[in-house]
C-alpha cells in the first residue's frame, strides 16, 4: 500500500477555505495529494487545480487522485506561475487558494539529501530539472556569501564559523554529501548546546541552503500575490507554513495584500491530538486571508 504525506491541519485548511460551500480550489503544493483530496470530498461540486514542481510527487498523487476525474487538474509548475496555470487551464477566478509549504514527507524519505539524518549526496532540489544543488552552494558559492545565506535563512548564531569552516574543508576536499556537511556543523558548534538533544545541530544550516536552493522566500512573495489577483469576492487564501521565518513573511505578505482582509488574527496551530498522532506538525501554523467584496 501506498504510504502518502500525511496533511497537516486537515479539518482547518476544510473550514478557512470554504471548501464545503463550493468552488473551484487552487492546491499550489500537491505534495501526496491529500489536502486535494480532501477539498474534493468536501462538496462534490468542488473542482481543484493543484500545482507541485516535483515530478515525482505529482505521479504518486496522480494515482491517488484518479477517482476524482477531471475534478482536479495537475501542473508540474511553481507556485510563482500561478497565473500561467490558469490561463492555461482557462479559469480566470478562483474560490480559493492553499500553500502548505515547504517539503513533503517524501522529501524527507527520499534520497535528496533533504535531511542530516542520511548519508546521501548533497542535492536538495524540490524540481529535478533545475540546475543549482546544494554541493553547488556548499562547494562554490564564497564565505561571506555561505556566512549570510545561513544566517539569513537559518537565523543561525554560527553562520560565519559554519561557513568559514566550510570553506576551509572543502579546500581539501569537495564536500559531498549530508554527513560530511552535518559534520562540519557538529565540530563547529559547541556541544554543550547539543548533546543529549533531539534536534541535530545542522538543521538550521540544512534548512538554509534548502531554501536557498529552492529559492523559497521569493517563490512565497511573488506566488500569493499572483494568488490573490484571481480570487474571487468572498475567497482565501489559506498558508500552512513550518518555521519562523516563513510565517513572518507570509504575515507581513497579507498585511500588505490589497482588498484582503486577515481571517486569522493570531495563527491557528494543530491540536495536541494531532501533535501526538503526527510530530512533524507541531510547529505548523496557519494563517488565512480573504478577498473584500
Ligand atoms: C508540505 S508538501 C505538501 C503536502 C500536501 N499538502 C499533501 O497533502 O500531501 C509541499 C509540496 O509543495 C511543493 N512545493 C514547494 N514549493 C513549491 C513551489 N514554489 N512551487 C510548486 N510546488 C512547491 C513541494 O515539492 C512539496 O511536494
Amino acid at each position: 500500500m501506498e504510504i502518502y504525506h500525511p496533511p497537516v491541519m486537515l479539518k482547518e485548511v476544510i473550514k478557512y477555505l470554504k471548501a464545503e460551500e463550493g468552488g473551484i480550489f487552487i492546491d499550489a503544493t500537491l505534495g501526496g495529494g491529500g489536502h486535494t483530496e480532501a477539498i474534493l470530498k468536501a462538496n462534490p461540486k468542488n473542482r481543484v487545480i493543484a500545482i507541485d514542481r516535483d515530478e515525482e510527487a505529482i505521479e504518486r498523487a496522480l494515482k491517488r487522485l484518479e477517482p476524482y476525474g477531471d475534478r482536479v487538474s495537475v501542473y508540474h509548475a511553481n507556485f510563482s506561475q500561478v497565473g500561467e496555470v490558469l490561463e492555461a487551464e482557462g479559469v480566470d477566478r478562483v474560490d480559493g487558494v492553499l500553500f502548505d509549504l515547504g517539503v513533503s514527507h517524501f522529501h524527507l524519505r527520499g534520497e535528496r539529501g533533504f535531511t542530516v539524518w542520511k548519508e546521501q549526496p548533497l542535492d536538495m532540489r524540490m524540481d529535478r530539472r533545475q540546475k543549482l544543488t546544494a554541493k553547488d552552494v556548499v562547494n562554490e558559492l564564497s564565505e561571506k556569501e555561505l556566512a549570510e545565506i545561513i544566517l539569513k535563512y537559518g537565523e543561525e548564531r554560527f553562520a560565519r564559523k559554519i561557513a568559514r569552516e566550510i570553506v576551509r574543508r572543502r579546500k581539501v576536499k569537495p564536500i559531498e554529501t549530508t554527513t560530511e556537511l552535518a559534520k562540519i556543523v557538529e565540530d563547529v558548534i559547541p556541544k554543550k548546546l547539543w548533546i543529549g538533544k533531539r534536534k541535530h545541530p545542522a538543521v538550521k544550516t540544512f534548512q538554509a541552503i534548502r531554501i536557498y536552493v529552492n529559492r523559497e522566500l521569493e517563490e512565497i512573495e511573488q506566488g500569493i500575490p499572483a494568488a490573490a489577483e484571481h480570487l474571487d469576492c468572498g475567497g482565501r487564501i489559506v498558508v500552512i507554513t513550518f518555521h519562523s521565518l516563513e510565517d513572518r513573511l507570509v504575515k507581513n505578505i497579507f498585511k500588505e495584500l490589497p482588498g484582503f482582509k486577515v481571517v486569522t488574527k493570531k495563527p491557528i496551530e494543530p491540536t495536541e491530538e494531532e501533535v501526538k498522532e503526527n510530530p512533524a506538525a507541531r510547529s505548523a501554523k496557519l494563517r488565512a486571508t480573504e478577498k473584500e467584496c
